[in-house]
């Protein structure tokens, strides 16, 4: 393994953790990662969150991390004091868990040993090579994940054959999936081969083995399936294998994106 930078970025501009401001405790649980903010305030009003022991059923209520015991059914709960932020080149054959019940390897191997609990943000196929984020914010990883948020990812796709104009048209405007007809996207052909051709696929929702089954629906199975760009952040020549820490302004754009900015 490659290991590239992997200094901790400290992207927060409310420097979670650090101070001692109190914060709301919806805010406190989904850094902790307990749930999404509006998850979060449905856990306190179910009266499932405790602080320093009393359960909490209103939404107002402040916390201060360090000095506060926040508890969701009964486990205490706690936002990291480091953010970390990484991108691994995922290679194929790589699981995107950090455990594998079947003994295969997973990207916790990839993971720096002096690095927090990390856990991958979304995931890609054990065959997927590319772009993979790794984080320990769990606000971080709701923001990308919400299906409302729609941060664009670029996908290149080597498949069978060549798609033809109908093809890509299909490809734009929806393919009929059997969990329902996919959103917009936008696919073009970026290399022609002898027996084959490379697509770019950009997507905004990220169902399973999406890529796959849309190009499947079209007469193109895809032969190797590689993430080159989750926002605006891309893999560069980062070799498969390695990993590097986010940018601050990689991390904020990504923030940006989630929330509907450019
Ligand atoms: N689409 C797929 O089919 N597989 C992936 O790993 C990611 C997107």
């Amino acid at each position: 393994m490659t290991t590239g930078a992997t200094e901790p970025s400290d992207a927060s501009e409310e420097e979670p953790g650090r101070a001692a401001t109190p914060e709301r405790l919806q805010k406190f649980l989904s850094r902790a990662g307990a749930a999404s903010r509006r998850g979060a305030e449905g856990m306190i009003l179910a009266g499932r969150v405790r602080v320093n022991g009393v359960v909490v059923t209103t939404l107002g209520e402040k916390v201060v991390a360090g000095r506060d015991e926040v508890a969701v059914d009964g486990t205490v709960v706690a936002p990291p004091s480091e953010l970390w932020y990484l991108l691994l080149n995922k290679p194929a054959g790589v699981v995107t868990t950090l455990h594998d019940p079947q003994g295969r390897p997973t990207v916790a191997r990839y993971v720096p040993k002096d690095a927090p609990r990390l856990f991958p943000v979304g995931r890609l196929d054990h065959a997927t090579t590319g772009l993979l984020l790794l984080t320990n914010d769990g606000e971080f990883d709701h923001m990308m994940m919400h299906p409302s948020h729609h941060v664009p990812k670029i996908y290149h796709a080597e498949v069978d054959g060549i798609p033809d104009a109908e093809d890509i048209r299909r490809l734009r405007e929806g393919v009929d999936l059997d969990d329902g007809r996919t959103a917009p996207a936008e696919a073009a052909v970026v290399e022609r081969r002898h027996d084959g051709s490379v697509v770019e696929i950009i997507l905004r929702e990220g169902r399973k083995r999406q890529v796959r089954r849309m190009l499947s629906a079209v007469g193109h199975p895809v032969r190797t399936l590689s993430r080159i760009a989750y926002g605006t952040v891309t893999i560069g020549r980062l070799p498969e294998g390695s990993v590097r820490a986010l940018r601050d302004g990689e991390v904020n754009a990504l923030r940006r994106a989630a929330q509907g900015g450019t």
